[in-house]
């Protein structure tokens, strides 16, 4: 099935949610719960990492229809790599799965733009070539902006902002707003909405600094399980806690 030719029909929530004001316009989301889900089905972790993949596939495609304009997705944490050898084998092969010519060409079909944010440098080379490939393929797109964060921690964020900024900057010159920019988000307006399924309501290291105003939304369905349904949620929540404030 193609992934960009999903048409569901529950739009319950959809329809309660105002289009024209408060939405967030960057969504960032820690996909948690893989291997309980694995667990739960009698099936080993790494088909709850591949079914959590099918999920992430449809979810860009649910951001990108519904007009999100950047999308974070904590795909591998620095901390993933005491997994067993094996899973971390998986999770990496999935990222050369994710990169095969039709997905590209579907992304590209859909204005859509990769990113990769943190030390990507850990990775096999066959693996840091399929990430610069989709990067290269897709850097003319202009519509949603999508951030897979690849060995990535917040505080390893926040240290090689610091390293990179010591060496170019005066301290005097040195203000919330340039520090920004040394990040790996550069200059993506940092996330409205930050979503954790699973059940679990901790940050882990995810987006530290970009996170110091967002809003947060938790839901305990795990990864694969997540639909268009709690994406309307988490956005419907969003709004009214918006329009409250
Ligand atoms: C967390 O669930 C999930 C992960 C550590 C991996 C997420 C990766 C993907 C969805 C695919 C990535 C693909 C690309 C192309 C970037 P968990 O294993 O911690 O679940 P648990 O808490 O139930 O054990």
């Amino acid at each position: 099935m193609k992934w960009f030719g999903l048409n569901r029909t529950r739009n319950g929530l959809k329809s309660k949610i105002d289009w024209s004001s408060h939405l967030p316009k960057h969504i960032a989301i820690m996909m948690d719960g893989n291997g309980r889900w694995a667990k739960r089905r009698g099936l080993p972790r790494s088909a709850g990492h591949y079914a959590g993949m099918q999920t992430m596939r449809q979810t860009i495609s649910m951001c990108h229809k519904n007009g999100i304009e950047s999308l974070t997705l904590y795909a591998f944490s620095t901390e993933n790599w005491k997994r067993p050898k094996d899973e971390v084998d998986y999770i990496i092969s999935l990222v050369s799965e994710f990169v095969q010519e039709t997905n590209v060409r579907e992304l590209n079909e859909n204005n859509i733009k990769v990113f990769f944010i943190g030390d990507i440098s850990k990775f096999p080379e066959v693996t840091q070539q399929a990430m610069r490939k989709v990067v290269d393929e897709t850097e003319e797109n202009t519509g949603l902006k999508v951030y897979f964060a690849m060995n990535y921690g917040g505080k390893s964020d926040i240290i090689q902002a610091v390293r990179s900024i010591v060496k170019t900057k005066n301290e005097e010159e040195i203000t919330e707003e340039e520090f920004e920019q040394f990040l790996y988000t550069g200059n993506n307006p940092c996330p409205d909405l930050l979503i954790r399924t699973s059940g679990e309501k901790r940050l882990s290291n995810f987006l530290l600094w970009q996170s110091a105003h967002t809003e947060l939304w938790f839901t305990d369905e795990m990864w694969p399980d997540f639909n268009e349904e709690l994406l309307y949620a988490s956005i419907l929540d969003y709004q009214n806690r918006k329009k409250r404030a």
